[in-house]
């Protein structure tokens, strides 16, 4: 069966990305079953270029069609940040996991003090790079809009879930059930989006 590595070693992503590629008959792994795969600095300057890099480095380490995603929070009245910045907002020297999370959403909360429930408008992107050992690459993305509460609301998903409101809900990520942050999710509209792709590497249409 033809085979998929995924370059990632979040668990939660790996289940996410298997139950949405589950319908397709190809075999689909993370790169943590590989030896050797380099370490990969996430320092570009958008999701594109992280997301790519990431690709193209599984690619040629394992020799096998790969994906990789990168995504983060827009806020409009920060003009788009923390955006690429999402993961070291508050900076990189807080532990990750919890710590981290609390003291980015946090720190994005100060910031938007003062601002006025109609001007908290913010997006999740997502960036799928999907890299084939002979160079060929493609890009698909997938949005959730929304905005930002005044309060952390929830103590379900992770990052800045308990202060992302998205639209169409009156509860953060953190409050509302995990299927359906699965559903309208910026990570599953890109998966989604990058179904035919991935049919089209593997010549299944
Ligand atoms: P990654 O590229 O998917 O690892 O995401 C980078 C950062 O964006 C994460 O560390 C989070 O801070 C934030 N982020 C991405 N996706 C989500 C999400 O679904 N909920 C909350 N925060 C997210």
């Amino acid at each position: 069966m033809p085979r998929l590595v995924l370059a990632t070693s979040n668990h939660s992503k790996i289940q996410e990305i298997k139950g949405i590629l589950d319908a397709l008959p190809i075999e689909v792994v993370a790169s943590s079953e590989y030896k050797g795969i380099p370490d990969i600095i996430e320092d570009g300057e958008t999701f594109e270029d992280n997301a790519i890099c990431k690709a193209i480095t599984v690619t040629k380490a394992t020799g096998e069609v790969s994906l990789a995603d990168d995504s983060g929070l827009e806020v409009d009245a920060l003009h788009g940040a923390p955006g690429v910045y999402s993961a070291r907002f508050a900076g990189e020297n807080i532990p990750l996991g919890k710590e981290r999370d609390r003291a980015n959403y946090e720190k994005l909360l100060q910031l938007l003090k003062g601002v006025k429930d109609g001007k908290r408008t913010a997006r999740f992107r997502c960036v799928i790079a999907i890299a084939a050992p002979g160079g060929k690459i493609n890009l698909v993305q997938g949005v959730c809009e929304g905005k930002i509460g005044f309060l952390p609301d929830g103590t379900g998903g992770f990052g800045y879930d308990p202060v992302f409101i998205p639209n169409g809900q009156n509860r953060s990520f953190a409050a509302l059930p995990q299927d359906i942050k699965n559903t309208i999710s910026h990570r599953a509209r890109a998966l989604k989006a990058s179904l035919p792709i991935i049919k089209g590497f593997f010549h299944l249409i």
